[in-house]
């Protein structure tokens, strides 16, 4: 079958997709969205949401609310909406389900599923009566017309509610937001994309949403290569549908999930008059002459959810700061508050900054650095401009750091 095999309906310009013998993509593309809950997507995303097609019809996931339209026109490309008879829930969350209460009053299904906590996020965040959506249970197969539907309960990979539903006759898993990425294409295979592209936009997203589960993830590839599936594709709910490197999109999620710490350090920070960017620099040349690589990432322009995707692999987070009304600088104070929320572990750090008289800046920055269990190297403190006794101060922080850095085991590849 050709990726480029696609139903036709001559009134509009949305169509289907076909994925396998039984399953059509029908989803939306966001080509326009930049900003998911603080996370920038550079380039836009997809809603992605599959029809099955048997002797019953089943759409698994719906899309984001204001796309609905898109959602009916695709599967209207393929057969008349009304005629799906279930609608499976993996997620309750809105950009896949912002268009379920509609299409339940709409197109009447028989049927709509989710796991145990799906049916109560359901129904709390629509206002369902409580028999809208019935419960499956982890491992359940439900047989749908000549079709078979395994359900696996994925909870808190992102959501209490997560689950994933695996077409058994066409070897199709439907992963919900795992093995995602932001990424708006016309294109809606793996193979049919850049694969750098493709690695990037993934490490993205996991660094960015799943990383505060990343021992859940580890469990759940356990669990999921125990069962034995036959994976002729995954089929996530952003981005594209993985179908050749299934592999490569299982692997690199392990490798993700270990939080191999790798000799890189990362220098976050922002500058009123370029004293704290001067300690920046000369921290940076002590760290590369310990042998560390460094990634330097000025606040004035570098986006957070970028800090948080070159933390993903790094051994080492310094963060600088001029002290400002007493206080962390603005753009600090929001990067620090995501990276604690992403939960990072087995980092090494410091903390900097320039002051004028107070000087708290750099003690909020430690205090946030160990309440991540961040292990701190050693912090420095310079009033007003670092002269060459303060940049030498600097040069040394940075050479200690690497020291700890490069003294660590270096990891292996999984
Ligand atoms: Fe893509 Fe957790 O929603």
């Amino acid at each position: 079958m050709s990726s480029m095999e696609k139903a036709t309906h001559l009134d509009s310009p949305y169509h289907a997709v076909r994925v396998s013998e039984h399953v059509y993509w029908v989803g939306a593309i966001d080509w326009s969205l930049r900003d998911f809950h603080g996370y920038a997507t550079q380039r836009g995303t997809t809603y992605n949401a599959f029809l099955v097609l048997g002797e019953k019809i089943t759409l698994i996931d719906t899309v984001k609310a204001p796309f609905k339209d898109e959602l009916l026109a695709r599967i209207a490309s393929v057969i008349d909406p009304a005629r799906i008879d279930y609608i499976i829930s993996n997620h309750a969350e809105m950009d896949h389900s912002g268009c379920l209460p509609a299409l339940i009053a709409e197109l009447k299904p028989e049927k709509v599923y989710a796991s145990p906590n799906g049916v109560k996020a359901l129904t709390e965040h629509f206002h369902l009566t409580p028999d809208t959506v019935t419960a499956i249970s982890d491992g359940e197969t439900l047989a749908l017309g000549e079709l078979h539907f395994t359900f696996l309960e994925t909870r808190m990979l992102h959501w209490p509610d997560s689950m994933f539903t695996y077409l058994v006759e066409d070897g199709v898993l439907f992963s919900n937001d795992a093995f995602g990425m932001h990424l708006a294409t016309t294109e809606r295979f793996d193979d049919e994309i850049d694969p750098s592209i493709l690695e990037y936009e993934a490490k993205t997203y996991f660094a960015n949403i799943l990383l505060p589960y990343a021992s859940l993830i580890t469990k759940l590839l356990a669990k999921v290569g125990g069962l034995g599936l036959t994976l002729n594709a995954i089929a996530t709910d952003h981005g594209p549908v993985w179908r050749s490197d299934i592999h490569g999109a299982l692997a690199r999620y392990g490798v993700w999930a270990a939080q191999q710490r790798s000799t890189k350090a990362v220098i976050v920070y922002d500058t009123m008059w370029e004293s704290t960017a001067k300690m920046a620099r000369a921290i940076s040349e002590g760290l590369l002459e310990g042998g560390a690589t460094v990634k330097f990432l000025p606040l004035n322009s570098s986006h957070r959810s970028d800090v948080a995707t070159e933390m993903l692999d790094a051994g080492a987070l310094l963060v600088g700061s001029p002290t400002m009304n007493n206080n962390l600088f603005p753009t600090v104070a929001d990067v620090l508050t995501y990276l604690k929320g992403l939960r990072p572990q087995g980092l090494v750090g410091a903390a900097f900054g320039s002051y004028g008289w107070g000087g708290e800046a750099v003690k909020q920055i430690e205090e946030i650095l160990s309440a991540m269990h961040v292990e701190l190297v050693g912090d420095l403190k310079v009033k007003y401009v670092p002269d060459a006794a303060a940049l030498a101060q600097c040069h040394a922080l940075g050479l200690a750091v690497a020291e700890r850095l490069t003294a660590r085991p270096v990891p292996t590849a999984s």
